[in-house]
This record gives C-alpha cells, structure tokens and sequence, in this order.
C-alpha cells in the first residue's frame, strides 16, 4: 500500500481534462462476469481513473483496483469514490507499478488519446508488458466519427490528431486500431458505439483484447 501515492503536495495537477460528466454510462457492467473470471487476487491496473466512475464500479464489484491519473483534482474524487482503491498520481508516460506476476486485467478508458502516435504505440507496449499471458485489457478510445467532441473543426497537427481546446486529442479508426493492436492481442471485441455521457453523444471504440505472447 505505501509505494501508492495518494495525492501528494505538489504532484502535477492537469486542470480539467474531462468534460463534465454524468453517471449515465454503464459500459462495464457486461465486462464484470470475464473481470471476474480472470482477476483472481490480482488488482486490476486502470490507466487515467478520472474521478472514479469506473474505479468504483470495479472495487464495489469485489476488485481491487491501483488507478493512475495524472490529475490531482480527479484523484481527489476517485478517493471519495472508490475508498478502497490505491491512486498513483501520475503522468502515464512515468513508469507503473508492477505486478510480480503480470497484471490480469487492464482498463484505460478514454485515456490514451491525448499522445503523439508513437507514445500511444508505447503506452499499449507497456500495458501488453504489465500484463501476463492471457490478461485482458479493456479499453475504450474516441471514434473518428466523434465530431461533437473534436474528430474535426479543430487545428490538425497529424492524421486524426487535433488540438481541441488546448489539449492534444486522438481519434482511432479501424486501421489505426488494427496498427495500434497488432499480432501481440487477441481481440475478443469491438465495437463502435455512441454513448451519452456528456450533454452531447460521444462516438468510441470499445474493446476487449487479450494479451498474447
Ligand atoms: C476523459 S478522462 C477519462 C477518465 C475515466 N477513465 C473515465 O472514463 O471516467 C481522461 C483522463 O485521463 C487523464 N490523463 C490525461 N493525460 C494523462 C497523462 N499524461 N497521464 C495520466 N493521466 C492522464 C486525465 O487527467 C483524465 O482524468
């Protein structure tokens, strides 16, 4: 529990990375069953917690849960939220903590858009690395065709990658999904979906996908 930092004085603080959001977005309640089949005693890694919507879902189904975000404020939240769960408040870039045997199970939803290509390539690398030979990573990333949310009408700076209101975000396609989760994954689904979070529709992917060796 010690190596966790809960929110130390003067960790980096990202200002308002989410949009508002309300709790109408009930995507992992049909995950909890293959969860449950695959956590054991492990806890599952979740990268860019946010306030804790997901955290909570996870420790109130039984899981334990090491959540990393890089904002404080969001943090601050997801303790409230999810008590038991332990928060590293971090840049995901940084180096996670490890599971001796491999994490079983990842989630990083709506967090691994804010990067240029090759750091999002790394980031999935790293994931595949935390987790051991068939652990499962859930994950949603934003949709092309999410343009009420900055899939188009904001600076480009590369291919499907924008400046929306200051903040670097990314927008997958099947392709860049297929580059992103190559040979290393199995994938078990995905799913393009719109989903009602925020006061305008959002479109993303969602998808689930083993770790192969
Ligand atoms: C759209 S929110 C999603 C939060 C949560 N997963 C959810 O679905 O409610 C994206 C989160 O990623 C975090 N984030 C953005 N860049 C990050 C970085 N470089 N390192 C760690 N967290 C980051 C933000 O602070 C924010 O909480």
């Amino acid at each position: 529990m010690d190596e966790f930092v809960r929110i130390p004085e003067g960790k980096p603080s990202s200002g308002s990375w989410c949009e508002t959001t309300v709790p109408t977005d009930p995507w992992l309640e049909p995950w909890l069953p293959l969860l449950a089949d695959h956590t054991g005693d492990a806890p599952i890694l979740e990268l860019g917690c946010g306030t804790g919507l997901d955290t909570a879902v996870l420790t109130e189904a039984g899981h334990a849960v090491v959540a990393i975000d890089i904002s404080a404020e969001a943090i601050e939240q997801a303790m409230r939220r999810a008590p038991t769960a332990r928060f590293l408040c971090q840049d995901l870039r940084n180096d996670w903590p490890r599971h001796p045997e491999g994490f079983r199970v990842a989630l990083a939803s709506l967090s691994l858009h804010y990067f240029p290509w090759a750091e999002t390539l790394n980031l999935v690398e790293r994931i595949h690395d935390a987790l051991r030979p068939g652990g499962i990573l859930l994950c949603r990333l934003n949709s092309i065709n999410d343009h009420n949310h900055g899939a188009s009408g904001y600076p480009q700076i590369a291919e499907n990658f924008y400046l929306v209101n200051g903040k670097t975000k990314r927008f997958f396609d099947r392709d860049s999904l297929g580059a992103l989760f190559g040979a290393c994954w199995r994938t078990l689904a995905m799913e393009e979906r719109v989903i009602h979070r925020y006061a305008q529709p959002k479109s993303v992917w969602e998808l689930a996908l083993e770790a192969r060796r």
